[in-house]
């Protein structure tokens, strides 16, 4: 049995929401598994409110089953899909000074998936022999827990403390710590509305101390440079990829809701907001239809659209300016010569 670390988690040992989700018979890997009382329940309230909103919506957080998660690994591997080759090499660039710099014996991830990106950033603290406690956060438990046991097979000065759940939860628990650092990488920043940006940085304010940095991954604004059509081909894949992540959120709710989507009747379809400087991935009904959700009977017309996820673009500089009015120093930043996608290295004050 895994002995609970208390010295790491206190609020956790008292959050009778956490329970151990994996024993391994290695001291220097736990994973916990933030427990939600009744997460079907709460699946069946996002989705159907989201299907009574209009227009009609869900939460981009169901995309990530397990199927979802393994597909988007795939994403990143797709000639169109720039954004993680250009963040890949920009981490290559900046690991070797980062470690050194951070001083970090602490590092905190927000959606780790396969943690392939931040083996570049522990490359270089094992080159420095520097021992760190690695915090990745993800949805899929099969996910953190074949992630995490990869790991401390290749770097023998980690010690991984998984937690499964969402960032809400997962953050919740996490008490301030001197000498963190936080990643947040692949552009999921863009996931958030305006207003969920701003709650989720006062999340993590409320774990960090002045000096607790944040990495930070994000995809450029189109430019003279960055033709909008580079973004939208980036999520309307040649190979069709796209399209069955995006329709993998109806397996999911098939699945834990018992619904009937029929697959073949919805199409792929990624557009650009210049408005909003946004892609809105959307599913659209090929047909006039009736789906249950729960026994909740949920129609569509021929061509309405479900939007299953924004992923926003930001310029740089006014992005910085935005942190600097929340709390935090942008301390440098990065981009590719291109300027497609840029790491931004933050400092809380
Ligand atoms: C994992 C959220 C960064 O927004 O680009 C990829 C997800 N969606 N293709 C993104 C995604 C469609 C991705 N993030």
């Amino acid at each position: 049995m895994i002995q609970f670390d208390s010295a790491v988690l206190p609020s956790a040992a008292q959050h009778d929401a956490i329970r151990v989700f994996l024993n391994a018979d290695h001291p220097d890997f736990e994973i916990f598994y933030l427990a939600q009382s009744d997460p079907t329940a709460r699946m069946a309230e996002d989705v159907i409110s989201g299907l009574q909103h209009s227009p009609k919506r869900l939460p981009s957080a169901y995309l990530y089953d397990c199927q979802g998660s393994l597909i988007y690994e795939q994403i990143t591997q797709l000639p169109e899909y720039y954004q993680t080759r250009t963040e890949s090499a920009l981490l290559r660039q900046i690991a070797p000074d980062l470690s050194f710099r951070s001083g970090a014996v602490e590092i905190i991830e927000l959606g780790s998936g396969s943690s392939e990106k931040t083996r570049i950033l522990l490359d270089a603290w094992k080159k420095q022999e520097m021992a760190v406690t690695y915090i990745p956060i993800d949805v899929s438990p099969q996910m953190l827990a074949d992630t995490a046991s990869r790991l401390i097979r290749d770097y023998p000065m980690l010690r991984v403390l998984g937690l499964v759940g969402r960032y809400e939860e997962a953050l919740a628990v996490l008490p301030e710590s001197p000498n963190r650092l936080i990643l947040f990488l692949g552009g999921s920043i863009g996931n958030f509305t305006p207003e969920e940006q701003t709650a989720f940085l006062s999340r993590l304010k409320a774990l960090s101390m002045p000096g607790t940095r944040l990495l930070l991954g994000f995809d450029y604004q189109p430019h003279a440079g960055k033709p909008v059509e580079v973004i939208l081909q980036a999520y309307n894949d040649q190979a069709g990829v796209t399209a069955s992540f995006n329709r993998n959120i109806l397996t999911h709710i098939n699945n834990r809701l018992n619904a009937d989507f029929d697959l073949s009747a919805w199409e792929h379809q990624a557009i650009y907001n210049p408005q909003q400087h946004q892609i809105e991935m959307t599913l659209i009904s090929r047909c006039a239809q009736t789906i249950q959700v729960l026994g909740q009977p949920c129609q569509f017309a021929s061509g309405e659209r479900i939007l299953t996820e924004i992923s926003r673009r930001y310029e740089p500089a006014a992005f910085a300016r935005w942190f600097e009015t929340q709390g935090w120093r942008c301390l440098e930043s990065w981009s590719d010569a291109r300027r497609y996608y840029g790491l931004m290295l933050l400092e809380m004050v």
